[in-house]
């Protein structure tokens, strides 16, 4: 059985805790046997104490002599482990021996000590020293990992914990893990639980939601601190990646879009794109485009590529039919979150489109007489394009006379610009130019047709100023004598012409009666013969009259010489041929050569060579007696006359004209040749068988001739006397009121000039010395044989006279013998 002495040292557990700071503490304790001493010795030391250092003065404490010790052979016992404290003996202390680490030592477990004995020899003496370890702070927290990466998604919701590794301090006590801190505590703050078991639960609490797309990355600090003094601390970094949620809807770059496509572009030309963007990640990021809403036509020509929202044409586009679309486009993301915007695509236009020309009234008939400023057309000119590529300019050729104006915007009046004349242009073919200004330009044209109707502005014109023709007299009624000809240069009936005579008279009858006119052709037939000896020559008007209303009409004159025609044959005048006449020349038997024994005197009212007259013997008694005057009709005797002579002769005198075929006319002459009238009668008895029947018919001449006498005396005084004053008054020189006939043609043979006719025909000076009277004096070259005649009663005079003479003679031959 064992004693067990305690003997405590007089240590309380506060002097104890005081004096840590010097290292040791010793608490004694002695247990006493028979045969041994067991003591206890405790001591207590901060751990890391450097080799050498003092633990506790072992000899003092158990009350051991140092002496002791070293016969003791003290030594220092350690059961298994390391010795960390060894024996000093000669200084009975107790030194530390090799570095002592309590977290080595003893791990997590407190109080710390480890123990050694320490024993000596004769007797055996027995120590248990205790030494206790007191922990310092020489371990810093740690973290089990320097870092921790996190995903939190950034719709997580606050409140929200999140666990974290809790960091480890090998101290213990109060040096071990003592707080934490987060930094920075934006989103999170620390939450520390203590767990039953002492331990700490870190955890990490969601204070504000996060944002991926704001940040999408936090990196926070994590700190531990121990509770030593001084402190140590330990980090862990965090890592938090915000993971993507689909929180954010697309968002279009701008809400309205313009773009702008020329039409006529080709399928598929790329307009504009739009864009949204999705501020969230990955899938959630992932925009489609749409149309969202449009008119059905914008649909039809407008699509849009859903991944790039690259709007493009489907089909070409006619700025004329829409000049603007409308979309609205959706974007929208996988989470279906959406946002929209609006694309105003304005088509541009082309100049695509040519102007177009519109008749808007238009009359192709425009009268002649129109005054200039006269509308032909009314024109609408169009063009679908607009701005300057619809900007129509119009025009018309040039060199008509026609212009074009502007009355309103895109109208323009066709009108006259100068005055017209269908006689000079007909028709007109007006062409219109239109032209917009786009570039190029784009041209249009038409052509209208313009006739200018006619007005009856043109009188006829005859193709002749005067017409003249020569109609050989004794023509056949009804033949046609000349055509007028007239033209108009009017059209229908303004230039048809119709010829009309003119109503005048020629001498004294109407014109109607000489000639007929054929209305529609302009023939003109003569109505009956004419005759050159009535009239040589006559004119009248012709008048051609046109079919316009009012008619327009001109005149013309015609003029028809009548040209002569033999158809007379010759006169005889002298000697006047009767029945039964006894008319007689006489010649005296004692008459010489070339005696005139009478003259015959003939006229031909022709004229010209018809008019020129020859005489020829045709029959005689006595061939040889005598000879007649081929040209002045002159009967002469060729020899002397003898007394075998016969009394009685005969003569027959053919006179002729010159005409073709002639005409001629025979005069027969008695001629007595005698000296004594009883000898004249005795031989012309025959004359005077009846002498009883011819007194009282003697009787009655005289009688009928005084007072023819007297009447023709006072007629010619009449006459005269009215000449002379009429001459006074005009001082023309008329010398008689009587015609002047030449009975031979002029320089026939008188001017000795044989076979030369210097006026063969002379039908100019013909002038009736009274218009009552279609008698004329025919002017004469030579003029100085001339007979005076007057056709009315020459003869009667002349047969009267010669009768007187004659008579005169029988009854008083002594006169006639003289
Ligand atoms: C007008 O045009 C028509 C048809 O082309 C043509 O026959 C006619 O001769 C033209 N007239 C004028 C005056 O140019």
């Amino acid at each position: 059985m064992a004693l067990l002495c305690l003997r405590c040292c007089s240590f309380s557990r506060r002097q104890i805790m005081s004096e840590i700071k010097w290292l040791s503490v010793i608490i004694l304790l002695c247990v006493y046997g028979m045969d041994f001493v067991f003591c206890q010795a405790r001591y207590s030391i901060p751990e890391e104490t450097p080799e050498g250092s003092f633990v506790g003065n072992i000899a003092n404490d158990l009350g051991i002599e140092i002496s002791r010790l070293v016969s003791g052979k003290a030594r220092v016992v350690t059961k298994g482990g390391r010795q960390y404290v060894e024996l000093s003996r000669d200084k009975g202390t107790l030194v530390v021996k090799e570095r002592i680490d309590r977290e080595e030592l003893c791990k997590q477990t407190t109080p710390c000590s480890f123990s050694f004995d320490l024993i000596m020899e004769n007797p055996i003496e027995l120590h248990r020293v205790i030494v206790e370890v007191q922990d310092i702070n020489d371990n810093a927290p740690k973290f089990p990992k320097g870092t921790v990466s996190l995903q939190i998604s950034e719709n997580t919701e606050k409140e929200t914990q999140f666990h974290l590794d809790g960091a480890v301090d090998l101290d213990v006590g109060v040096n071990g893990i003592g707080s934490y801190s987060l930094n920075p505590t934006e989103h999170f703050k620390l939450k520390i639980n203590n767990e039953a078991d002492g331990s700490k639960n870190v955890e990490m609490v969601l204070q504000r939601e996060l944002d991926r797309e704001a940040r999408d990355e936090l990196k926070l600090v994590l700190t531990a601190y121990d509770g030593g003094s001084p402190k140590k601390s330990g980090t862990m970094r965090i890592h938090i990646s915000v993971l993507d949620a689909n929180d954010n809807a697309p968002v279009c770059k701008q809400s309205v879009y313009k773009a702008e496509v020329k039409e006529n572009s080709p399928v598929g030309t790329v307009v504009n794109a739009v864009s949204a963007t999705d501020a969230d990640e990955g899938i959630n990021g992932l925009v489609s485009y749409s149309i969202a809403q449009a008119s059905v036509e914008a649909r039809n020509v407008f699509d849009i590529n859903t991944e790039t929202g690259e709007i493009t044409t489907l089909q070409g586009l006619d700025y004329e039919a829409e000049k603007s679309y409308q979309l609205n486009i959706k974007a929208t993301d996988k989470g279906g979150l959406k946002d929209t915007c609006k694309i105003s695509i304005e088509v541009i236009d082309e100049n695509d489109n040519s102007p177009s020309i519109q008749l808007m009234s238009f009359s192709n008939i425009i009268s002649e007489n129109s005054p200039i400023g006269t509308t032909v057309a009314v024109i609408n000119v169009e063009d679908a394009d607009s701005g300057k590529n619809g900007l129509v300019q119009c025009k018309i050729n040039e060199n008509i006379p026609f212009k074009i104006e502007s009355s309103l915007s895109d109208y323009y009046a066709i009108i006259t610009d100068e005055t017209l004349d269908r006689e000079n242009m007909a028709e007109y073919n007006i062409t219109i130019l239109v032209s917009d200004q786009g570039s190029p330009a784009r041209h249009n044209n038409k052509t209208i047709n313009v006739k200018i109707s006619d007005v009856n502005d043109n009188p006829p014109v005859f193709s002749s100023d005067e017409y003249k023709t020569v109609v050989i007299e004794n023509n056949s009624p009804g033949v046609a004598v000349l055509t007028v000809k007239a033209s108009d240069a009017d059209w229908g009936p303004n230039a048809r012409l119709s010829y009309f005579l003119d109503d005048n008279n020629i001498q004294g009858n109407p014109v109607s009666s000489f000639v007929s006119v054929n209305s529609d052709s302009g023939v003109i037939h003569a109505v009956k013969a004419f005759d050159y000896e009535q009239m040589k020559t006559f004119s009248f008007n012709v008048t051609a009259r046109d079919g316009g209303s009012p008619p327009l009409s001109s005149e013309v004159t015609v003029t028809i010489i009548v040209q002569d025609q033999n158809d007379n044959a010759p006169q005889v005048l002298y000697p006047v041929q009767t029945g039964g006449s006894v008319l007689a020349e006489i010649v005296p038997r004692s008459a010489d050569v070339g005696y005139l024994v009478t003259k015959v005197v003939a006229v031909d009212v022709d004229s010209g060579q018809n008019a020129w007259l020859s005489y020829k013997l045709h029959k005689t008694t006595d061939r040889a007696l005598f000879e007649v005057g081929a040209q002045n009709g002159e009967i002469r005797t060729v020899r002397q006359v003898t007394d075998k002579d016969a009394v009685k002769q005969k003569l027959t005198v053919l006179v002729e004209d010159n005409g073709q075929p002639s005409r001629s006319a025979v005069v027969n002459i008695n001629v007595a040749v005698a000296d004594t009238f009883p000898e004249v009668l005795s031989e012309f008895t025959d004359f005077t068988h009846n002498k009883q029947y011819n007194d009282d018919l003697t009787f009655y001449l005289v009688l009928a001739l005084a007072a023819v006498s007297f009447l023709f005396i006072t007629t010619v005084v009449v006459i005269i006397s009215v000449k002379i004053y009429r001459w006074r008054q005009s001082r023309i020189f008329y010398q008689s009121n009587l015609p002047v006939i030449p009975y031979y043609p002029p320089g026939y043979a008188d001017t000795g000039v044989t076979g030369t006719l210097p006026h063969m025909y002379n039908y100019d000076a013909c002038m009736t010395t009274d218009s009552r009277k279609s008698d004329c004096k025919y002017s004469t070259l030579g003029g100085q044989s001339v007979l005076v005649v007057d056709s009315s009663f020459t003869e009667t005079m002349q047969r009267a006279m010669r009768e007187k003479q004659f008579q005169q003679e029988l009854e008083s031959p002594e006169v006639v013998r003289k």
